[in-house]
């Protein structure tokens, strides 16, 4: 994978996750990048962009005029979906960068049914991840990657009905699949940061302890699979 704004892995595997199709609304797009980058790899013919702040739809008007790009965006300042109108049909709704509940939000109170949705939630990805269930969203790409020192998970989902495990909502359908080593890692990182947590204060709540036995069912999982290619 490449980009042609060079992008960091974050923004890379959300541009990635978007399909090809006419127009995707790229919403809190601040910088504009996922916007720019949408354009000039030709995923989507037009974006919407948007944002709450006038600072950032600023921003972003700014990297697509410096990019020569501007007639393919359509920048719009306000709260989620609220600029959006059906009028637009679009295909695809980005939604990065922002905490898990606050996207939930955005989700809610939207009056546009999008098909497709790739988020990035900064916080609370397993609550995002039952809220898309609910609302009958099947996850088709569920990963977490690693950029600097920092974990993210990166999710699309589309319109449909999906079942998945305790386990497959705590950590993600595909992380659960591919078993990467991002993911390895960062569950380990999770674990030491609840250890740590236990040194100071004695005894874990239910639900650190809940957390703990299901890191080690994943790890346990991943050293079965380490296992059996080595006997390959
Ligand atoms: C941390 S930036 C993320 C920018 C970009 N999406 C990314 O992933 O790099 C979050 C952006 O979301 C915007 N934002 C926060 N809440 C919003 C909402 N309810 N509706 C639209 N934009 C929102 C903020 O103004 C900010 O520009």
């Amino acid at each position: 994978m490449a980009t042609v704004l060079n992008l960091g892995t974050r923004l890379e595997t959300i541009v990635s996750y978007c399909s090809r199709t006419r127009t995707i609304a790229d919403i809190g797009c601040d910088h504009g990048q996922v916007t720019a980058e949408l354009i000039l790899q030709a995923k989507a013919y037009n974006v919407i962009a948007t944002d709450i702040s006038s600072a950032s739809i600023n921003k972003a008007v700014r990297l697509c005029s410096q990019l020569n790009i501007l007639p393919f965006v359509s920048f719009r300042e306000g709260d989620g979906f609220q600029p959006i109108t059906k009028y637009d049909s679009i295909d695809c709704a980005v939604i990065a960068g922002m905490g898990g509940s606050e996207i939930i939000k955005i989700l809610q109170e939207s009056k546009i049914r999008v098909n497709e949705l790739v988020l990035q939630p900064m916080t609370d990805a397993v609550k995002l991840r039952g809220y898309l269930l609910q609302i009958n969203f099947k996850i088709v790409k569920d990963v977490t990657v690693k950029e600097g020192d920092k974990y993210y998970n990166i999710i699309k989902a589309k319109t449909g009905k999906m079942k998945i495990t305790e386990l497959e909502l705590y950590f993600g359908v595909t992380n659960l699949e591919e078993l990467s080593t991002e993911f390895i890692e960062s569950i380990r990182v999770e674990r030491a940061k609840i250890f740590k947590i236990k040194e100071l204060v004695g005894e874990l709540n239910k639900d650190y302890k809940a957390q703990i036995k299901r890191i080690d069912k994943v790890l346990k999982l991943y050293y079965e699979k380490q296992k059996s290619e080595g006997r390959k």
